[in-house]
């Protein structure tokens, strides 16, 4: 019997403790059987015999508990040691991303007009001729089309060339006052220093009843918003022509290079060349039905203005993907 009190202590694994404890106390056990064997005995030794059994018993019971809290013990030590966090080991290097930088000036553009209480538009990538060309007033003949050069599906679908399409689908789907813009990605078959593929524009758009929206509504909202995007500068209207709109006006602003002496980047005009505006042409009103309303519209390109805000000389690095300029818009 002794040697199971050693067996007990030196037990190292919980399974194992509950097999030797079933071969001591279970109903087969070594007392068990002990018990049985006293039947021979004589009364005072059956006596004698059964005060010893169960007094190992109680060893038994005793040593099997406190075996088995050590290995519970040794169990929860394990478990902790196996999960414990190493603080002093190197992590990875985690990087901090940030906006791509025409990303970033979209999102100061959307959120100017968001304030000021304009709706955001989507329209489609795909288009028809009807709704990039025919309605905004640019029919087929007309040889304003030979400025967007198009990719054409060959099935009178397209991608369209600028966000303005997005006006005569809002005007179709909704009815004036609109106040609205359409940031969004366009597609024309241009490739060089200042042409992308594909490029941003954003569109805006303002419809009210009547006669309320005026040329002085256009240049106080734009003048403000070139403002908020580049600063300290001054703004000015120059009349110009585009076919949705009439009259139709580009806007500039002050050279941000030189401050207005005239240097390589504005041509030495002083100027940046960087909206078109105008009052939206009747022929437009005409093709979505639209009666006795007036409005404005104007219409931007995202990549000029980050890479003005940015001083970033070449549109097409703005495409490459190149870390070595990206990492300098981390926030
Ligand atoms: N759609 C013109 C373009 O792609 C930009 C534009 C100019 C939009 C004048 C307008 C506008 O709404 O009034 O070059």
């Amino acid at each position: 019997m002794r040697d199971f009190i050693n067996k007990i202590r030196d037990c190292q694994d919980k399974n194992e403790l509950e097999n030797i404890r079933i071969s001591i106390l279970g109903k087969k056990g070594e007392l068990a059987k002990a018990f049985a064997d006293m039947k021979n005995l004589s009364g005072d030794q059956k006596k004698e015999r059964a005060k010893e059994l169960n007094e190992l018993k109680d060893i038994f019971t005793v040593e099997l508990e406190k075996r088995e809290s050590e290995l519970s013990e040794i169990e929860l030590d394990n478990k902790m040691l196996s999960e414990k966090i190493d603080i002093s080991l190197l992590s990875p290097k985690v990087e901090i991303g940030g906006y791509h930088p025409v990303v970033e000036t979209m999102n100061r553009i959307i959120s100017y007009f968001n304030n000021m209480n304009f709706s955001i538009e989507e329209g489609n990538m795909v288009e028809d001729d009807w709704h990039n060309f025919e309605a905004l007033n640019l029919p087929k003949s007309h040889p304003a089309r030979d400025m967007q050069d198009t990719f054409y599906f060959g099935d009178g679908r397209l991608l369209r060339t600028h966000t303005s399409p997005v006006q005569i689908r809002t005007m179709m789907r909704e009815k004036p006052p609109i106040r609205m813009i359409a940031p969004g990605t366009v597609f024309r078959r241009d490739f060089d220093l200042t042409h992308t593929p594909m490029f941003h524009q954003v569109e805006g758009l303002v419809i009210e009843n009547g006669d309320k929206v005026s040329f002085a509504n256009l240049k106080f909202i734009l003048e403000d918003f070139l403002k908020y995007m580049f600063g300290d500068v001054k703004v000015r209207f120059r009349p110009s022509f585009f076919p949705f709109t009439e009259p139709s006006a580009e806007a500039d602003i002050s050279c941000l290079f030189c401050g207005g002496n005239g240097c390589r980047v504005c041509s030495h005009t002083g100027w940046l060349e960087v909206l078109g505006c105008g009052m939206v042409d009747p022929n437009v009103f005409k093709s979505v039905n639209y009666e006795n309303v007036s409005g404005y519209a104007f219409g931007l390109g995202v990549e000029r203005f980050a890479m003005l805000i940015h001083r970033v000389p070449d549109l097409r690095s703005m495409f490459e993907g190149d870390l070595r300029l990206l990492e300098q818009f981390r926030v």
